[in-house]
């Protein structure tokens, strides 16, 4: 099975960026520990990060036909983006939500995903530990 990770926009700042919120666990450490995981489960991962939602939108589509799953934290697109749901739309590529912090415990204009409604499932508020469930749950 192989599957594309997609980190959006400020999840660069992953061990810097509110760590209170969001954990002390780098994008890097993150990246290379996950994509360990996947291969002791036979699994391949690509990893991509970006704060621009046209990289993100341009991303699916050139992994449409080579991956069978993604795993998706969408960052703050999650509330504004319907371009990065009809993206998922229009390729069919089944994706899981991650989110770090649990958003409903946070501002309401965080309770608000374009993209829940679409998911396969949707993990939020478990951490870092969030990334590994979604693939544990592709496997
Ligand atoms: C986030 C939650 C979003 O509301 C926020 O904009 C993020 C991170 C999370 O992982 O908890 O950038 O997706």
């Amino acid at each position: 099975m192989n599957l594309l990770l997609i980190n959006g926009p400020n999840l660069n700042l992953l061990g810097t960026r509110e760590p209170d919120v969001y954990g002390s666990t780098t994008l890097s450490i993150l990246e290379s520990d996950l994509t360990e995981y996947a291969q002791s489960k036979n699994m391949q991962l690509d990893c991509f990060q970006s704060n621009a939602e046209h990289q993100i939108i341009e991303t699916i589509h050139a992994y449409a036909k080579k991956v069978d799953g993604v795993i998706i934290n969408p960052g703050a697109f999650t509330h504004t983006s319907i371009a990065i749901r009809d993206a998922f739309l229009g390729t069919q590529l089944p994706f899981i939500e991650v989110h770090i912090s649990n958003v409903y415990q946070r501002e309401s204009f965080r309770h608000k995903s374009y993209l829940s409604d679409i998911a396969k499932g949707c993990i939020i508020g478990l951490g870092v530990k969030g990334y590994y469930l979604a693939l544990d749950a592709f496997s």
